[in-house]
């Protein structure tokens, strides 16, 4: 991920939450299912939690989880994560999400909340692979993030023989920054994971006008 992008989530780490806080009825009412899934699906496990930022998931995660480490490489928001108080032990490392160090088959659960739109889809297989490396067999996965919706959150951007798409952010200090931000169909989700599990079909994958996420549990 590029120094922009790490500098962007560090500027906008005091009003980060303000996205899940649209008055949006539908995107409430996804928003809501995201926890509930996500909560369902973690509950007695071990998690890491991958670009954790201000804690905002891992905190309803940690009503159902055994445990959970959140990892981010900002220390701007970590601070606002560790200042939260979380139902099950949770602590907290400034660590890249593309250098997790951990050793092979650590976790019993992922989450991966809004990061994978900033992940550059030339980067998206390592990622994905170096995720599962730190999982053990029958790990249980939960990634989700935003579907592209017209209008909502900037302008995007394309630039011509890149693959990725961009929006470009106005922080409320009047800052502006280009950063990655990519958007997945079903059939994308589906084809990508399916490269590295062979347990993801169609029934794994919510997508909804707001919202998209993805679970499944690790064969391998
Ligand atoms: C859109 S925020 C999502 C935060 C949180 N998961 C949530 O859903 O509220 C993306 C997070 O990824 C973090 N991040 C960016 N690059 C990273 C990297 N290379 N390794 C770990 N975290 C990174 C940012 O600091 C930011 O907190």
């Amino acid at each position: 991920m590029s120094d922009e992008m790490v500098k962007y989530h560090k500027d906008r780490a005091r009003e980060y939450e303000q996205v899940y806080e649209q008055r949006d009825p539908r995107r409430q009412e996804e928003q809501d299912l995201i926890r509930v899934e996500m909560m369902n699906f973690l509950s007695g496990v071990g998690v890491i939690d991958i670009g954790c930022g201000t804690g905002y998931w891992t905190q309803r995660v940690s009503e159902t989880a055994r445990s959970i480490v959140g990892i981010d490489i900002n220390q701007t928001v970590l601070d606002i994560a560790i200042s939260k108080t979380y139902r099950c032990p949770t602590e907290f490392k400034i660590m890249d999400a593309y250098r997790i160090d951990y050793p092979e088959k650590t976790f019993r659960g992922a989450l991966a909340s809004f990061w994978l739109s900033h992940v550059r889809r030339e980067d998206l297989d390592g990622w994905i692979e170096q995720m599962h490396k730190i999982l053990k067999p029958g790990a249980r996965i939960f990634i989700s993030d935003n579907t592209f919706l017209e209008g909502v959150g900037g302008d995007l951007v394309s630039k011509p023989g890149d693959p990725n798409t961009y929006k470009l952010r106005t922080l409320n200090d009047g800052s502006k920054h280009l950063i990655v931000k990519n958007y997945f169909t079903k059939n994308e989700l589906l084809e990508c994971f399916s490269r590295h599990t062979r347990c993801v079909t169609g029934e794994n994958i919510f997508h909804g006008r707001c919202f998209w996420w993805i679970k499944y549990i690790l064969d391998n």
